[in-house]
């Protein structure tokens, strides 16, 4: 596992987004697993930016995001399809129809979560999955306990994350109480992970994550088993590791007077 700890969450935004940059550039036709949540929007912004500045093209890339509230259409404010668009799809050259989030208004959900694995199967995979990380440990809404070999499905959240995402809606009785999830098992079929985090809440999730006993009390450690998976985090995000880890390159550099790449 490589652990990548940036200054601030703004190096750890712009550490990802290259990351993600580097093998769209290198495949056009990438499939892209996303993800929603505070965490991202920086990165996704310095995705944006590079689509306009930088030429960075999305239009041949397919994305497969991680989860969707159940019961929430794509036009409600809060549903993660309607985060998605408002945070990158809607700023770069990316085919709408080439995009895909569970829909948590579908009549059977069961279906939806089955159709899901099959349209990701059929895309050949997911090349690169981004996740962020519940304060609890959680990995899309993988709670803890969730099984490390489970599929996309419905869950049910826990009173931590309902709690946690309170702050997006206008009371904690509007959170909804389940979700449609990628399972534990989806994500570690991606062939690469990054995992990203920012702030001194998710520290103790991270140290458990990176450094304490694979279990699925824990879903972000069972990320351990994969053999490519890279955590970004911020400083803070990093207070509890125990381990020294390396900086972004673009950091070491500077740090070394280099003022050419
Ligand atoms: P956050 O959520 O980015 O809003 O902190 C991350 C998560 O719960 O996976």
């Amino acid at each position: 596992m490589k652990v990548i700890v940036c200054k601030d969450s703004d190096e750890m935004s712009r550490a990802a987004a290259q990351i993600f940059a580097q093998r769209i550039r290198k495949k056009p036709n990438i499939v892209l697993g996303l993800a929603t949540g505070g965490t991202p929007v920086k990165m996704y912004k310095e995705l944006i930016r590079m689509c306009k500045e930088e030429n960075l093209d999305f239009s041949k890339v397919i994305t497969y995001n991680l989860d969707e509230y159940l019961g929430l259409s794509g036009d409600h404010d809060q549903s993660y399809r309607y985060f998605m668009n408002e945070n990158l799809f809607n700023h770069i050259n990316i085919n709408k129809a080439n995009t895909h989030v569970l829909n948590g208004k579908a009549k059977d959900p069961a279906a939806e979560c089955k159709a899901y694995e099959e349209a990701i199967k059929k895309a050949g995979g997911i090349d690169i999955q981004l996740l962020g990380i519940g304060g609890n440990g959680h990995i899309a809404f993988n709670e803890p306990g969730s099984p490390k070999n489970s599929r996309t499905r419905i869950v049910d959240l826990t009173e931590k994350t309902i709690q946690d995402n309170a702050r997006f809606f206008a009371s904690v009785n509007d959170v909804p109480k389940q979700a449609l999830s990628m399972g534990n098992g989806t994500i570690l079929e991606a062939k690469e992970i990054v995992l990203i985090a920012d702030k001194a809440s998710k520290a103790d999730a991270i140290a458990k994550s990176i450094e304490g006993p694979a279990t699925e009390q824990v879903p972000a450690s069972l990320l351990q088993s994969h053999k490519n998976v890279t955590f970004v985090v911020d400083k803070d995000a990093a207070s509890k590791l125990k381990k020294k880890y390396e900086a972004p390159k673009a950091a070491k550099a500077a740090s070394k007077g280099c003022c050419c790449c």
